[in-house]
């Protein structure tokens, strides 16, 4: 599946900001997503950087004074770039364009566009700390929310000015999911939802452990698209190389105790449980603190089971909604009815871990769902992605 993103034209304004060279990179990624970008830069904007870079960037022409040039006499442009997109991103924002946009004035390009304009408008703010402290600025971003708009918080950190604390734009990431939000229906806003993900290790020296070929990809696609549909998300992984997506929490687990403790812990109050990691069932019986050494001989190694962390939630009495993952060789279908059963989950995943392109490592999948009423679904070959949320839209069906 495409990023929401896809084929959507987008607006991006560039301020007077130190930052206003990361737009350059803005408008990068949002062509690599499929959207179309135009550039209008403000006067300050420009003094960073060139609409040259933008326009060769963006493919596009760009954008700075309010009047139409010679070639474009029949264009009114702050009129017909509002009409033109389906959104208007703001980043870097001033302190000086996020006080004009509240004050409702249109003496600028940009602000006359937002001003005219009937689409989303998303607005990432990025200053100096004590600017973006000062209750105007406060005040002025308190009124752009009254007026539908989206801020994008900033970061918190070292400045370009050496001072340090709230200010710095937000990460392209944390920005592109509230645009990928703006264009999904919202349909788990409200919803906390906890994802587990990834393996489990299980150290048996300082340096060996047991694990599984899980890559987290699955876990981490079900957060990414639960994020997207509006719902908090409380990721906990085990170890992965996979990029953190945008989480309201993240929890960074090694062994299966550590993950059924953090799980414990973050379980009250959730709406849904997904159970994605491949827990490891078994741990070493023995830590040795040493390095085991060769020239032994034969070595056998006892285990000792894990807790089953689904078990240990089944009969809880404020259960969320939950969702197991079965990985499975043969039998898929009567293995994964069983573990239902006997986890006493409300819906499993059933995946054929046989099949090279639904494998742990895989970027696509294939499952079949069951739900406790014995409902069957079958989603087809599809990347994870897609898998996510048709997972994501059988839980919504069964909740509402
Ligand atoms: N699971 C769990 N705790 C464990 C092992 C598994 O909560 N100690 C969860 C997994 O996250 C998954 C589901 O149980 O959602 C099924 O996991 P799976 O490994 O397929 O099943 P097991 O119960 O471990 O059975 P088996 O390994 O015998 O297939």
């Amino acid at each position: 599946m495409p990023s929401p993103l896809h084929g959507k034209k987008i607006l991006l304004g560039v301020c007077g900001s130190i930052a206003a060279f990361k737009g350059c990179e803005f408008v990068r990624s949002l062509r690599k997503l499929g959207a179309e970008v135009t550039v209008v830069l403000t006067a300050g904007g420009e003094r960073f950087v060139s609409s040259l870079t933008f326009s060769a960037l963006s493919a596009n022409k760009v954008y700075g004074g309010m009047f139409a040039d010679e070639e474009e006499r029949h264009r009114i442009p702050h009129i017909s770039l509002s009409r033109d997109h389906d959104l208007i991103l703001i980043a870097p924002a001033t302190a000086q364009t996020i006080a004009r946009l509240s004050m409702g004035m249109a003496d600028d390009l940009l602000s006359a566009v937002v001003l005219a304009a009937n689409i989303p408008v998303v607005v990432c703010p990025a200053m100096n700390t004590n600017m973006y402290n000062h209750p105007a600025t406060q005040h002025n971003l308190q009124n752009l929310t009254g007026y539908g708009y989206t801020i994008v918080q900033p970061d918190s950190g070292k400045m370009a000015c050496d001072e340090e604390g709230p200010g710095r734009l937000a990460d392209w990431d944390d920005i592109c999911l509230h645009l990928e939000c703006l264009f999904t229906r919202q349909d788990l806003a409200g919803k906390r939802v906890l994802i587990t993900a990834g393996p489990t290790e299980e150290p048996l020296d300082p340096v060996r452990f047991l694990s599984n070929n899980s890559s987290g990809k699955m876990g981490y696609a079900l957060a990414q698209s639960a994020l997207r549909r509006g719902a908090e998300v409380t990721l906990i992984s085990g170890p992965t190389d996979l990029a953190v997506p945008c989480v309201d929490i993240f929890a960074r687990v090694r062994t299966a105790a550590e993950m059924q403790n953090a799980v414990h812990a973050h379980f009250k109050n959730q709406d849904i449980l997904i159970m994605v990691a491949a827990v490891s069932d078994f741990r070493p019986a023995h830590y040795a603190k040493h390095k085991l050494k060769k020239g032994i001989g034969e070595l056998s190694l006892p285990l000792v089971a894990n807790d089953d962390i689904l078990l240990s939630l089944a009969d809880h009495k404020d259960r969320p909604f939950m969702v197991g993952f079965a990985a499975e060789s043969e039998n898929h279908l009567q293995s994964g009815q069983d573990k239902l059963q006997r986890k006493n989950l409300d819906m499993i995943v059933v995946n054929d871990i046989s099949n090279i392109n639904t494998g742990f490592k895989s970027d696509t999948n294939a499952v079949t769902l069951l739900h406790r009423s014995g409902q069957q679904v079958s989603i087809p070959l599809t990347t994870k992605l897609d898998v996510s949320m048709a997972i994501l839209d059988e839980i919504v069906e069964v909740l509402s």
